[in-house]
């Protein structure tokens, strides 16, 4: 089939990506310029790993091509599929300007064309959002019934490609008309839903929402259980096994982060708060995550008192591993407090540097991990990147002139690092009471 993708960003390029690898003859719009011209010359403008391998080989066998031109984009294609951005309002009411942008011009490019499309709404939207927005603004300036259909992306940054190339599930939100769009997810092996818009829309929605509360609630018993001497792992091993619970996303840290969670989450809360429905779940999770950075703090405090001019490596500014990512990283509260605290902080990561200091120009970041933790009087983990699971304890202690390590993602061996003469802390671990 021919598709059309619109927007070249991270949910795009990988779901661009994904069909040509099955075959599909792939056009994507980008509008920005500076992501265009990278990508038109085989770059990957964001760091995800296998993407750009993947990319070279799709643009080498003509199957992936970008452009500018939607008009040109959409020519011959039977489907286009929308991965614009939606950020957070003011209020936390999603903005919905890209969307409707996007949709005016993908209406406007099918006024000329012959009348077999249906236009997707990949990126996340509010309940409602396909077919009381997105389809009237299509078929008024396509002057035509185009049918608008919702497939909801369930990828995760870090493993988008493994995620897209291999979903659980595939959720397409039907209305009326535009079935066929089935026939690109021919080749994939999982269960597939065929929903309603709405309904689509909503477990996505649902979906995040889930996962961020189920988060927030991690993080509230791993505090707990540092206080009363026990190892979240350990219990999240024991609830785990119970299969209406599942062990995986309980991993306690220092909050969610990222583009998606924290912005869902939000827009959600809004809606049923707009619904007369306020969600007393949704914004307790939200409080929750928006204080978890901060224990950080209180266990460096806990160990070395006033901070001021004491000198902090904070390890991990990209909002998880394996991305350049900073949109809601937890490293940014932490730094403000610690500021805050006169600290003198130190900022590394092996790949979020650039964009971190987009995010925050004054920031003291330093790329060699080595030059971060040198004379260091603490450290404090905030992304669980490989290059700090991986770290020499011996040689930490050496170069260190403290030796306190705040694990805020429980990347490293608690024993590993306390036998090398380190004091270590980890959200979760409360090892302080024994029953021996
Ligand atoms: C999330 C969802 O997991 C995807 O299914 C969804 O497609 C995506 O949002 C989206 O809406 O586009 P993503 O934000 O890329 O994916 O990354 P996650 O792996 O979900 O991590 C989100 C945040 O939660 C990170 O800050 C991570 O450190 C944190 N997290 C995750 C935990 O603190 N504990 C966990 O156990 C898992």
């Amino acid at each position: 089939m021919k598709v059309c993708v619109v927007g070249a960003g991270f949910v795009g390029l990988t779901t661009g990506l994904v069909f040509a690898e099955h075959g599909h003859d792939v056009r994507v719009v980008e509008v920005m310029d500076s992501r265009l011209r990278q990508l038109e010359q085989g770059k990957v403008p964001f760091h995800e790993p296998g993407v750009q391998d993947a990319v070279t080989r799709q643009i080498a066998q003509s199957r992936l091509r970008f452009t500018s031109d939607i008009r040109e984009a959409i020519d011959g294609a039977e489907c286009t599929f929308l991965c614009v951005g939606t950020p957070q309002g003011d209020d936390g009411a999603i903005d919905l300007r890209f969307i409707k942008q996007a949709a005016k011009e993908i209406g406007d490019a099918l006024s000329a064309k012959e009348r077999r499309h249906v236009v997707v709404v990949k990126s996340t939207v509010v309940p409602g959002t396909a077919a009381d927005v997105v389809r009237p603004i299509v078929q008024e300036s396509s002057g035509w019934n185009v049918p608008v259909a919702s497939n909801p992306e369930f990828l995760k940054e870090g493993s988008a490609l493994k995620d897209a190339r291999a979903p659980d599930r595939i959720v397409m939100g039907i209305d009326s008309g535009g079935e066929y769009v089935w026939d690109l997810y021919a080749s994939f092996e999982c269960p597939k839903l065929t929903v309603t818009t709405r309904t689509a829309e909503m477990i996505k929605y649902a979906a995040n929402s889930f996962l961020a509360v189920k988060i927030a609630f991690a993080n509230e018993m791993a505090n707990l259980c540092e206080d009363v001497g026990i190892d979240w792992l350990d219990v999240v091993e024991g609830i785990g096994l119970d299969y209406r619970i599942n062990p995986s996303f309980f991993q306690a840290g220092l909050g969610f982060g990222g583009s998606c969670f924290p912005k869902d989450v939000a827009a959600l809360a809004y809606l049923a708060n707009s619904h007369k429905h306020p969600s007393g779940v949704l914004n307790a999770a939200l409080a929750s995550n928006a204080t978890q950075p901060l224990r950080a703090i209180e266990l460096l405090e806990d160990e070395l008192g006033d901070l001021e001019e004491k000198t902090i490596a904070l390890l991990g500014l990209a909002f998880k591993a394996d991305t350049d990512d900073v949109r809601e990283t937890r490293a940014l509260p932490i730094l403000h407090a610690l500021q805050a605290k006169g600290a003198i902080v130190r900022c590394h990561d092996p790949q979020a540097c650039e964009t971190f200091l987009e995010l925050m120009p004054d920031a003291n970041v330093i790329t060699d991990l080595d030059s971060a933790i040198k004379n260091a009087d603490a450290l404090v983990i905030q992304t669980d990147w490989q290059e700090y699971k991986t770290m020499d304890p011996a040689h930490l202690k050496a170069q260190m002139a403290g030796n306190t390590i705040i694990d805020g993602r429980r990347a490293l061996s608690p024993e590993l690092f306390a036998d090398a003469g380190l004091n270590y802390r980890g959200i979760g671990y409360g090892a302080n009471e024994s029953t021996d």
